[in-house]
């Protein structure tokens, strides 16, 4: 058997097939020609490996209530060892229904009613509604725009400052960093792990965009000091690497017991137990055998993040990409427009007829920017592209 999706070309109507991205644009009102680049999943199919083996539990028919046992660790276990050097045992590893879920369980468990939970905004926006949500605090120590270097850096007075101001006990981490596409760099995550340790701030590490890397190398945060293993929560999931965020599946690893017994607790006190069959059965099939369609689709998205920096340079003068690190989600800088936040969302809905991601959702300093997810065919790109220059050129 080979990989038979390789293909990222051709384009796959998605519409009808209950999908947020695609179907959901009418609801809203949108044009109908609106032309969908927002939340963050691909337009490709994922590895024919990872169909195949869904096929066959289809075929089965049965779709009683599943366990994933020791295989499945398995090969999570090798995935994170070969790509990450990064090790863990089986009883370490704990699956929940998405990395979303696994840190409200975080925030809950690891806090109490009215705690400091930092974030670094601008940021995936989920990260301050769940603080919110579960009545925690948000306390925000934003990154800074370099406007030299084109790309996002890390106030660390002002970390550490705001963390003994609000007597901070927990860090949302986004590793690598969406929106910003920032991979963190060894220096960087040693800095913020070594002030959380020294105020006692526990950290969530979301690490869902780690395969997603184009510059340097994705660090495992819990993998850089014994001391971060023991107060770290790191979320990874194959659903964005492999296209699966339908399936619900994420694998949380967590070394401290204390820390697992609390987080399991809190868990099983939601009510969920056992998850989607087909979830597991997909991470066993992509962490196995998704090699050849990852590399190819890496190289496809590493390609499109290039076409547009390269377009938006040549033909739209008051906008800029800032570069371009990590993620399938590229940042623009529409701030040269002197457009006001909702003129900005109006002109791109109404006018581009595009669906992206304004970065207002992203916190306050996320204004006057938006997302673009570039994880679609080429011709996709292109019209998205024509369209903003049509606007905006
Ligand atoms: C940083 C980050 N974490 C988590 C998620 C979603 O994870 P899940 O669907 O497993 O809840 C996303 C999706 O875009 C994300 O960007």
């Amino acid at each position: 058997m080979s990989e038979r999706n390789l293909d990222f070309d051709t384009i796959i109507e998605r519409r009808n097939t209950m999908s947020l991205k695609y179907d959901y644009a009418e609801r809203l009102g949108f044009p109908a020609d609106i032309l969908p680049l927002w939340i963050a999943d691909m337009d490709f199919k994922t590895s024919s490996y990872v169909q195949d083996a869904l096929k066959e539990v289809v075929e089965h028919g049965i779709f009683g209530y599943s366990e994933a046992l020791s295989d499945y660790y398995v090969a999570v276990r090798e995935y994170f060892q070969k790509k990450y050097n990064y090790d863990f045992e089986e009883r370490e590893l704990i699956k929940t229904p998405g990395v979303v879920f696994a840190i409200a369980v975080a925030v809950r468990s690891l806090t109490n009613e009215g705690d400091a939970v930092m974030i670094q905004s601008p940021v995936y926006y989920p990260f301050s509604a769940t603080i919110e949500h579960n009545g925690r605090k948000v306390v925000d120590s934003t990154l800074i725009y370099d406007e030299k270097e084109n790309r996002y850096v890390i106030d660390f007075k002002d970390f550490e400052q705001k963390i003994v101001d609000n007597d901070v006990r927990l860090f949302l981490l986004c590793n690598p960093h969406n929106p910003v596409s920032r991979v963190w760099r060894k220096e960087e995550l040693l800095k913020l792990g070594d002030i959380c340790l020294r105020h006692n701030v526990l950290v969530v590490s979301d690490e869902i965009h780690a395969d997603f890397t184009f510059v340097g190398k994705h660090h495992v945060f819990a993998s850089l000091r014994p001391e971060f293993e023991d107060i770290t929560v790191t979320c990874t999931s194959p659903s964005k690497t492999f296209n699966l965020a339908g399936l619900q599946l994420a694998n949380i690893i967590i070394k401290n017991p204390t820390i697992r017994r609390a987080f399991v607790h809190e868990y099983r006190v939601s009510g969920y137990s056992e998850l989607n069959v087909m979830g597991y059965v997909s991470t066993v099939a992509a962490y196995r055998n998704g090699g050849e369609w990852y590399d190819a689709m890496h190289e496809y998205i590493r390609k499109n993040a290039e076409y547009v920096k390269e377009f938006v340079d040549a033909n739209l003068p008051k906008i800029r990409m800032i570069n371009h690190e990590a993620t399938y989600l590229v940042w623009l800088d529409f701030r040269k427009t002197g457009l006001s936040v909702d003129e900005l969302d109006n002109k791109i809905i109404y006018q581009s007829r595009l669906w992206l991601d304004s970065g207002k959702i992203f916190g306050k300093s996320g204004e006057g920017f938006q997302r673009i997810n570039v994880a679609c065919p080429r011709k996709i790109l292109e019209e998205a592209m024509k369209r903003l220059k049509e606007v905006f050129g």
